[in-house]
């Protein structure tokens, strides 16, 4: 695992597109696992910069997000459908058809949960996969619990990433309670894994998941395992932790 240190939100952004950037360039066809929230809106800002200069072309890329609320149909301005698309997708070049996210309107998780893994199949797999961290040391929206769980699953939101989304929603009764989320398995079978994190307030889950046991209780710690992992995080996230020299 190679750990970034950025100075602040501005320079993670850049750092981690300049991941994605190299990625596009060496692969126009890749395929990005992508992942929502506030921890990545300034790196899909500078992928968007990089397109209008002309320097980034995604005509030929595919993107698979990691999760979409269970319930919200794909208007509603919280679901992760309309996050991607005001954030990325509407700004590049990249056809509408090569963008998956889980169904969130599907009412059958195993059906939607066994279309999604055929649809990250058939895509050939994750060439990079963007995440963040949540409070509790959840990835996607596996949170903790006794065992690591595998594929693409349909999850009840603990009380605590509740309270953490509850920011974009009118109160924390209007959060979905259910989210289909990408397993580790479909997060561990990335090639290559771009982690960002930024702020003082997730110190601690970054203690816990890169310098902590692997344990299912942090979600995040089994990136330990990964063989192409780079964390970019900036210097109030890092700390809490002692880099080496
Ligand atoms: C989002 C996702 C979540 C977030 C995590 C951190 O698609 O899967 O795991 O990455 O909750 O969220 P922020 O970046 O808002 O702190």
């Amino acid at each position: 695992m190679k750990i970034i240190q950025a100075k602040d939100y501005d320079d993670m952004s850049r750092r981690a597109a300049d991941m994605i950037s190299a990625q596009v360039i060496l692969k126009p066809d890749c395929v990005l696992g992508l992942a929502t929230g506030s921890s990545p809106i300034g790196t899909y800002r500078r992928l968007v910069e990089r397109y209008e200069n002309g320097d980034l072309d995604f005509g030929d890329v595919t993107t698979v997000n990691l999760d979409e609320y269970r319930g919200l149909p794909r208007e509603n301005e919280q679901s992760y459908y309309y996050f991607m698309h005001s954030h990325l997708f509407d700004y590049v070049n990249i056809n509408p058809e090569r963008t998956f996210l889980p169904d969130g309107m599907n009412e059958d998780p195993q059906q939607e949960c066994a279309r999604y893994e055929e649809v990250i199949r058939a895509a050939g797999g994750v060439d990079l996969q963007l995440l963040g961290l949540g409070h509790n040391g959840h990835i996607g929206f596996n949170e903790p619990g006794e065992f690591f769980e595998k594929g693409t699953h349909c999850v009840n939101l603990q009380p605590s990433t509740i309270e953490a989304n509850k920011r974009f929603f009118a109160s924390a009764d209007e959060v979905p309670k259910q989210a289909y989320s990408m397993g580790i398995r479909n997060i561990m079978a990335a090639k290559k894994i771009l982690v960002v994190v930024s702020g003082a307030d997730k110190a601690e889950a970054v203690k816990n998941a890169f310098f902590g046991p692997v344990t299912p209780k942090v979600p995040g710690s089994i990136l330990q395992l990964h063989p192409d992992v780079t964390v970019v995080a900036d210097e109030a996230a890092l700390s809490g932790c002692t880099l080496p020299e």
